[in-house]
Parts: C-alpha cells; sequence; structure tokens
C-alpha cells in the first residue's frame, strides 16, 4: 500500500506559517547606534500592521551589557497592541522578569545555551546554572499569567565548541517541558551553523517527541542556508520561524555572529510557494527601506535591493 506523501515543502497549499520577527531585540542589539526610543515604537507598531504572528519587541537585559535597549521598559509603554499579536521580549533573569512584567510583556522569551562555552560566555554562567535561573523566571511568570518560550541558542552547533549532540538538545527540551512547563521552546541557530538535511532531522525528532509543543526555528543566514534551513523545517512539519526586518541582527557574544534570516526574503519566498504568511509584503517592504535610515547603513536584504519578483522595470 502506498503511504500519504508528506507534506512538501514545495507546495504551500495555502498552509499557514508564523512569521515571527526579532528585528527590534535580535537586530538592533548587534548595532551601535541607539535607535531612538519612539521610532522603535514606531517601528513596532508597523509591524503589527503588516500583520506578524509575534514581535520580539525588546530585551529587558542589563542596560550595561546591551545599552541600545536600555529603553525595554519605555517601548513596551509606547506601542500599540494589535489584538491576536503576541508581544515577547528577551528576559535572562529574575531581575528582566520583574522589569518585563512591570512592562506588560505578555511573553517572557528565555534564553539559555546548548553549549555550555556559549552559555558562559553570553550569560556567565554554566547551564545548570542558567536553568536554575529560568525555574524561578518560570514560577514567576506562571504566577503572573505570563507565557514562557525558551530560546535555546546554539542548538544546531556552537562557533567555540562544534557540533552539539542531538541528544543534548533533547535534553534539554526535555527539560523545559517538564520542569519549566513552557508554552514553547525556539531552536536557534545562533551563528549560521545550522544546515538543511540536520534541521530536518532535528525537528522532526523534537515533533514526534512533543508533537503538541510550539516549536520556533530560529536561523541566522550567516552562510547562505537561511531560506533552504526554513524549507527544511516546514517539510518536517514546523510552522513558526523567527526572523528580522531587513536581516539584521547576530548575537554580540557569539563569534562571526551574523544576521537572522530577513523576514522580507522569507515572507516573500513563502508567499511565491503558496503559504500563507498573513503578512503584507508592501507594508513590510516600506518598514525595511526605512531601516536603512534608522540605523545608517545598508542591511543584508536583497530585497531591498533587488524589489520583489514581479517588480518589472521599463525596456532600456
Ligand atoms: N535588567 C536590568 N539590570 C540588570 C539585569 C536585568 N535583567 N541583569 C543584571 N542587571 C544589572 C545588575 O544588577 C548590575 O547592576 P549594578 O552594576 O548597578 O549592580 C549590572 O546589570 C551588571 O550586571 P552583570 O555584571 O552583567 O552581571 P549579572 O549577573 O547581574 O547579569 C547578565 C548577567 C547576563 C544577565 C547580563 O550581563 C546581561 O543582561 N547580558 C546581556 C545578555 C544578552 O543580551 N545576550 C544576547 C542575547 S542572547
Ligand atoms: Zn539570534
Amino acid at each position: 500500500m502506498m503511504t500519504a506523501p508528506a507534506i512538501s515543502a514545495w507546495h504551500g497549499a495555502g498552509r499557514r506559517v508564523h512569521i515571527q520577527e526579532v528585528g527590534l531585540r535580535d537586530g538592533l542589539q548587534a548595532e551601535t547606534r541607539f535607535v531612538p526610543t519612539t521610532d522603535k515604537i514606531a517601528l513596532a507598531d508597523a509591524l503589527s500592521g503588516a500583520g506578524l504572528a509575534k514581535i520580539e519587541v525588546s530585551a529587558f537585559v542589563s542596560p550595561k551589557a546591551v545599552p541600545v535597549l536600555a529603553d525595554a521598559v519605555d517601548v513596551f509603554g509606547g506601542i500599540t497592541r494589535t489584538p491576536g499579536v503576541i508581544y515577547s521580549a528577551l528576559v535572562p533573569n529574575l531581575r528582566g522578569a520583574e522589569r518585563a512584567i512591570a512592562a506588560g510583556v505578555m511573553e517572557m522569551n528565555l534564553v539559555m545555551s546548548a553549549s555550555e562555552s556559549h552559555n558562559l560566555s553570553n550569560l556567565r554562567m554554566t547551564r545548570a546554572q542558567s536553568f536554575a535561573g529560568l525555574m524561578d523566571v518560570a514560577a514567576l511568570a506562571r504566577q503572573q499569567g505570563v507565557r514562557v518560550n525558551v530560546s535555546l541558542s546554539c542548538a544546531f552547533g556552537c562557533p567555540m565548541e562544534g557540533d552539539v549532540a542531538t541528544d543534548v538538545v533533547l535534553d534539554w527540551c526535555a527539560r523545559f517541558v517538564d520542569e519549566l512547563q513552557v508554552a514553547g521552546i525556539t531552536l536557534c541557530d545562533t551563528t549560521g551553523m545550522a544546515y538543511p538535511s540536520q534541521v530536518l532531522e532535528l525537528a522532526r525528532r523534537v515533533r514526534a517527541r512533543w508533537p503538541g509543543l510550539e516549536l520556533t526555528l530560529h536561523f541566522h543566514n550567516t552562510r547562505g542556508m537561511g531560506l533552504a534551513n526554513v524549507l527544511a523545517g516546514i517539510e518536517a512539519g514546523v510552522d513558526r520561524f523567527d526572523a528580522s526586518l531587513g536581516g539584521i541582527g547576530g548575537c554580540p557574544y557569539a563569534p562571526g555572529a551574523t544576521g537572522n534570516v530577513c523576514t522580507e526574503e522569507i515572507v516573500h519566498a513563502l508567499a511565491l510557494m503558496g503559504y500563507d504568511t498573513g503578512v503584507d509584503l508592501a507594508l513590510l517592504l516600506q518598514s525595511a527601506r526605512a531601516l536603512e535610515d534608522l540605523l545608517g547603513h545598508p542591511v543584508p536584504s536583497q530585497l531591498v535591493r533587488a524589489g520583489r519578483r514581479l517588480d518589472l522595470h521599463p525596456r532600456s
């Protein structure tokens, strides 16, 4: 008997794929220029209007460590919340969680790394210490009715340690599900080490073990494999992807890190293939083009350079 073919990443057939914008956090944390608070608020509002499913608005980290995001409270206070959009923020510790709750975040995105070396350089703690801290933060979040997502950095490889064993990733996921009772997990390719067959395999294993878990994949386009990795994730049944406007971004504590997969490039490609991202590409492109002025430099987005596939030119 023939088995039904797996849903192919090549034919969207109207399937919903959620695009989660991280440019205001992962993107801006890599910039040296401080983007004024009012501009951040306007950008968050524009992204809400463009139809993004979730927006990581800022990070409640130490303002000394990441001064460009020191205005997280004011940004949250200024945004207009569109019903149906989840407004999240990165939270590294209990201090950050208290600030995030006071600012009214809907979801805390907690972080730790699958690799000990990266965890030490990013968070200055061992993974065990980080996890103990996450337990306290998750307990507080539960008590306050705030959703918790955990982002596991370096899930596809570490720039200092190399490959990270699949079982190590699965073991941490199990602890997030069982002990932290998370709403979702994000597997992060912090420095663009993921490749499509690896993504397919890992995402399939996570989905098979926790079918009800809200799983997000977070890729950086460091080695040009970003879109291919997104398609591999879709092939594995994943329907949530982080992306950053203009393709900006990168972890300041990971050697060689560069931008996330670019939101408008992913939306453009998936729309052509028949997926429903819910995002208005024209509005998104307006924001992406405005980003170059905000940051004072060109952004990696190829779509900002080239325009959409059918933006035709007069004959010369
Ligand atoms: N919000 C506000 N302030 C915070 C804070 C938070 N979440 N976490 C720490 N601080 C404060 C501390 O109280 C301390 O203040 P003080 O010097 O006035 O006493 C100051 O920041 C420096 O703390 P630090 O030396 O960095 O150690 P820490 O153990 O308190 O904090 C981190 C460690 C990792 C939480 C902090 O360095 C940080 O937020 N780093 C940024 C991580 C990041 O954004 N990585 C990239 C994204 S994955
Ligand atoms: Zn990232």
